[in-house]
């Protein structure tokens, strides 16, 4: 097994600017909500959910990411969100959008202490970040309010909008990635495909990732695809670079 996701030219650009842009069309589609002032909590800080919380910030809107890992929270900190967790964030948002990988980081007692309005949204892991069976228990009614938007009234009178049946709302509510950054997530797994065949007698049944010059080299590729030059070490920096006792 290779694990594509692994590859820096998948996560990195994928995951962050494809799944970053794509959440917010796939929201804006199904709800045309406006984002420029709005409360927007994001739920995990990888690569999935910095980008979501990078684009919803460049919309105007106030983002405030919940995370378990202290390295990641403490990114989203410097890099100017605010960071709660989701028991204190729930009654802030407006819109709740999930990237975590993991299963009911929206639940119940989440959904007792939301706005009456708020939308909840996943773009992580199928359709288990938000506790539906909860929410449907919480519920007295559920309509269709528009595509891919069901309005779940509950007791209190509240109404809690559920997007997309909690799937990901970037392939359901809109159109996923756009080719230009799939192209690399592929070329990933097509190299990853021909590298596994071509050392298939050396390799051990167990999970590798995807081999760095497999990686650098779709960098470069796409980079020249864009038309985007680089500079080259001349002889005189590699040997600096590489040596001890140039320098100070
Ligand atoms: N929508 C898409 O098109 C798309 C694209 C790529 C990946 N994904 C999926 O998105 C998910 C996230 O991918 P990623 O690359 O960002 O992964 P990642 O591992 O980099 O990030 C996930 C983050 O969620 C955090 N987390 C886990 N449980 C949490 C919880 N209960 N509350 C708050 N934070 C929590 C983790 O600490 C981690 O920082 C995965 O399931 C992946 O398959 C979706």
């Amino acid at each position: 097994v290779i694990a594509v996701n692994e590859a820096q030219t998948k996560h990195l650009f994928d995951n962050r600017y494809g799944t970053g842009q794509s959440t917010i069309d796939g929201l804006i589609r199904a709800t045309n909500v406006l984002l420029a002032g709005r409360k927007l909590v994001v739920a995990g800080y990888g690569w999935c959910g910095r980008g979501v919380a990078m684009r919803a910030k460049g919309m105007g809107a106030h983002v405030i990411v919940t995370e378990v890992e202290p390295m990641r929270a403490l990114e989203a900190v410097m890099d100017g969100y605010e960071v709660l967790p989701m028991g204190q964030a729930a009654p802030e948002g407006d819109v709740f959008i999930t990237a975590t990988g993991d299963k009911h980081v929206l639940r119940r007692e989440h959904f007792e202490r939301m706005k009456d309005g708020a939308l909840l949204a996943n773009t992580g892991h199928f359709n288990v970040e938000i506790d539906i069976p909860a929410l449907q228990k919480l519920a007295t009614s559920v309509t269709a309010a528009r595509p891919f938007v069901d309005a779940y009234e509950l007791a209190d009178g509240r109404t809690l909008h559920l997007l997309a049946d909690g799937r990901l709302l970037n392939l359901s509510a809109a159109e996923g990635h756009p080719a230009s950054v799939m192209d690399m997530s592929f070329a990933n797994q097509a190299l990853a495909a021909e590298h596994a065949v071509k050392n298939a007698d050396a390799l051990e049944p167990k999970v590798y990732v995807v081999p760095e010059e497999i990686d650098r080299e779709i960098a470069r590729l796409k980079l020249e695809t864009m038309g985007v030059a680089i500079d080259r070490l001349t002889d005189e920096q590699a040997r600096y670079l590489a040596s001890w006792d140039e320098g100070t």
